[in-house]
């Protein structure tokens, strides 16, 4: 059974132990730096989730999605929006990958979000992230919820968004 839980102390030292595979450092931070950009996010007011990820009881990964403004030198696509949600960090620990347990809380993750917006915003929001161009599981993770590449940083990450369903005027 897979579960989203809030990070307490009960599971802090756990959800800290959690890590990726040598050869995914370079895709992905630590659980740490996950844990202090939420921190930051709540000193900066920005609304936002990072939960814990349990499979059958225990803590397994990690998930940090928030809201943030658009910048200007983001893609036009995103910049019809005055915010965004964002995927700041998503971890599997290198034990318990490929069990579909990431597509699971990634799906979770995803309807909490879009719930939300829907009883509090009114209108969806897009979900954008950005991944490594060579982080190939992620990606194909990503591309099954629906998130297309928008765009690509001048880091080597491509730019993925999941866009709201547009409605339209059919008087027109
Ligand atoms: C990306 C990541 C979170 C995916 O988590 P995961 O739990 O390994 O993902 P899943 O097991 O749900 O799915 C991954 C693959 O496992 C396989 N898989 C899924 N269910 C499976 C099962 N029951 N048995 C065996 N394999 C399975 C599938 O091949 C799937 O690949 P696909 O999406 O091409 O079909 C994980 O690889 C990770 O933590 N990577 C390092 C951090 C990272 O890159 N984060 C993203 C930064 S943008």
């Amino acid at each position: 059974m897979i579960e989203l839980r809030n990070i307490s102390f009960e599971n802090i030292n756990q959800i800290l132990n959690i890590k990726s595979k040598f050869s995914q450092r370079k895709f992905v931070e630590k659980a740490s730096h996950t844990i202090a950009m939420a921190y930051a996010g709540i000193s900066e007011g920005y609304p936002g989730f990072l939960s814990a990820i349990y499979s059958n009881e225990v803590p397994v990964g990690l998930i940090l999605i928030g809201r943030a403004s658009v910048a200007e030198h983001e893609p036009e696509i995103l910049r019809k929006y005055e915010y965004v949600y964002r995927i700041l960090g998503f971890l599997i620990d290198k034990n318990y990958q490929n069990q579909g347990i990431g597509r699971r809380a990634l799906k979770m993750a995803i309807e909490n979000i879009e719930k939300i917006k829907e009883q509090k915003y009114q209108k969806p929001l897009p979900i954008a992230l950005e991944c490594h161009v060579k982080n190939k599981n992620a990606l194909s993770l990503y591309e099954f919820f629906g998130f297309n590449n928008i765009g690509t940083t001048d880091d080597n990450n491509y730019i993925l968004a999941r866009l709201p369903i547009e409605t339209y005027d059919i008087s027109h």
